[in-house]
Parts: C-alpha cells; sequence; structure tokens
C-alpha cells in the first residue's frame, strides 16, 4: 500500500477496489488552522480560492496527495476512495467539512455546477418526512443503483459524496458496485438495445429545463464497459427499451457483489462516475431521523 506524509492509507475491508484513506490528526489540526483564512462566502464566491485551500492540503502530503488521488480515480481496478480525518475531534464542523471536500475535489478537477443547489455543491437533509420529487431526499425507500449527470450536458467524471451529519440513524447505508464485479455486466454491455441514444429528463427539484440523450453503456479506451445510468429519468421511447431498463434494473439490484459500507460522519466517498454505481439502503423508521450530506460532481482537469 501506498506511503505518504499525513496520511493512513488502507485497503477497504468491503471492497477491494476501494482505498481509505485517513488524514492524520496533525495535519486535521494544521487544515483547520490554514482554512480560517477564508470564509465559506469566499470559497463559494471566488474559485480560485478553492484551489488555494487544496493546495494547503496537498502541501501537507508533500504534493502526493493530488497525483495518488487522481491515479485511483482512473485506475479501473480501483476508481474510488474514502477520504476522512483520523479522529472526529470537537473543532471539525460542517463548515470545515465544506473545505476540506472542496480542497480535496479541487484536487482532481473542476467541479460542475449543481443546479439543484445554485452553486458548486449541494448539502441536502434526509428526514422522516418529505415532499420531494425523487428519490434522493426519500429515508425509507431503496435508492436503486445508478450513476450521477445521466440527465445533463456537463461532464460528470467523478462524484463525491460527504457526510456532514446524523442523527438518529439505522440503516441508510451506502451501496457501491464496480462494473466488473457486476454478474450480469457482459450480458448487458453486449446488447445492442444497450448502445442505442434514450432519452433522459429529469423533475422539476433538479433546475434542469433540458432533456438530453445518450446511450447506456459504451467503452473505455481499451474497450471496457462503462455506463450512465439512472432509475428515475430515462424516457424509453418504445417497448424493447422499457424491457431492456427493466432488466438492467433487475440485475443491478439483485447483484451480490454490492459493498455495503457505513461511512463515518466526516467521511466523503470519491468514486469514478463511469465504472462505479452508487445507491442507499433504507433508513430504519424514526421520526427524527436526520442525516445531512453534501454532494459534489465535476470532470478531470484534463478532461
Ligand atoms: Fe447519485
Amino acid at each position: 500500500m501506498k506511503n505518504i506524509s499525513g496520511l493512513l492509507i488502507t485497503e477497504n475491508n468491503f471492497s477491494k477496489h476501494i482505498i481509505d484513506i485517513k488524514i492524520k490528526n496533525e495535519v486535521v489540526l494544521e487544515l483547520i488552522d490554514l482554512f480560517k483564512r477564508f470564509d465559506l462566502t469566499a470559497i463559494e464566491y471566488k474559485p480560485f480560492t478553492r484551489f488555494t485551500i487544496a493546495k494547503y492540503l496537498d502541501d501537507l502530503t508533500k504534493n502526493e496527495l493530488g497525483k495518488y488521488l487522481n491515479n485511483i480515480l482512473r485506475d479501473r481496478k480501483l476508481g474510488c476512495f474514502i477520504i476522512s480525518p483520523e479522529k472526529i475531534i470537537k473543532e471539525i464542523d460542517d463548515i470545515f467539512l465544506v473545505k476540506l471536500s472542496t480542497a480535496v475535489t479541487h484536487l482532481i478537477g473542476t467541479p460542475n455546477h449543481d443546479s439543484m443547489a445554485g452553486k458548486f455543491y449541494a448539502r441536502f437533509h434526509v428526514k422522516h418526512e418529505d415532499k420531494s420529487d425523487s428519490y434522493l431526499r426519500k429515508a425509507y425507500t431503496n435508492m436503486d443503483l445508478h450513476t450521477d449527470g445521466t440527465y445533463v450536458k456537463e461532464i460528470t467524471d467523478w462524484l463525491m459524496m460527504t457526510k456532514i451529519e446524523e442523527k438518529n440513524v439505522e440503516g441508510g447505508e451506502s451501496a457501491m458496485l464496480h462494473l466488473d464485479d457486476w454478474e450480469s455486466c457482459n450480458e448487458l454491455f453486449n446488447d445492442p438495445i444497450g448502445r442505442e441514444n434514450f432519452h433522459w429528463s429529469s423533475p422539476k427539484s433538479k433546475n434542469v429545463n433540458y432533456k438530453v440523450e445518450h446511450p447506456i453503456f459504451f467503452e473505455d479506451e481499451n474497450g471496457l464497459p462503462q455506463i450512465s445510468y439512472i432509475d428515475q429519468f430515462p424516457e424509453p421511447k418504445n417497448m424493447k427499451q422499457g424491457l431492456f431498463l427493466q432488466k438492467l434494473s433487475d440485475a443491478l439490484e439483485s447483484s451480490r457483489n454490492k459493498a455495503i459500507l457505513k461511512l463515518p460522519v466526516g467521511s466523503s466517498i470519491v468514486a469514478n462516475n463511469y465504472f462505479w454505481l452508487h445507491g442507499r439502503k433504507p433508513f430504519k423508521e424514526n421520526k427524527k431521523l436526520s442525516r445531512e450530506l453534501l454532494r459534489i460532481r465535476g470532470s478531470f482537469f484534463d478532461a
């Protein structure tokens, strides 16, 4: 396993494709101090300050972290890491976690504008009650495996999800599936219907007022399968496409090779969005249930 100053790096217990990265406490304390130079408004209004805090983080790892994260995300055998402070100390608050998430993503690429939030990141709660129009905030329903960016024009090479806070939570684990672990990948990847153009749209809350068209499966530069898919938003134009989507959805949800992860508060999971799918298990019912998440999606610098 890679050895980088300031970090503890191990293979994830539930998937050999995921790397766990803990930021040592002394580095976290230095970051807390350095990040104080900028408030959240500066981070949101001035894109260059995001790079400044990313550089603080990289400098504290002898400029090794940025290279390493990029290597992980591009490596077909990996493509995913979980990064978190070694210990959750009282100085770590939601503001620090937004800044840390910003710093990590700005070592990887440029974030997309998140139309739901109107800025480069979105913070949102999952609670007992929900009146929204998608599965994102529905606590008691399984959020099926999907990739992000399926209904937008922006390139979505990677995504980050950070757990900012949670209270009274049981269940709601993250489900992750690497395409190379999926039992039905070859069968569906080789079905010509998956290579046809599908129409994709989205509900009102997403604030995207156009539709896009693209196939579900495509190839990387080595001919390996890549996927862009979410269950809620394709609009099948005929029976053939409808039945294909049902078969795909069933085959994903019945996979026995998903990694089911309980992510601690303060941790961020970052994944390649072309060969990793993500979802969420239902929460156990609790009127006081509350989880706050942050998400950032974007493209690689060289895309
Ligand atoms: Fe997602």
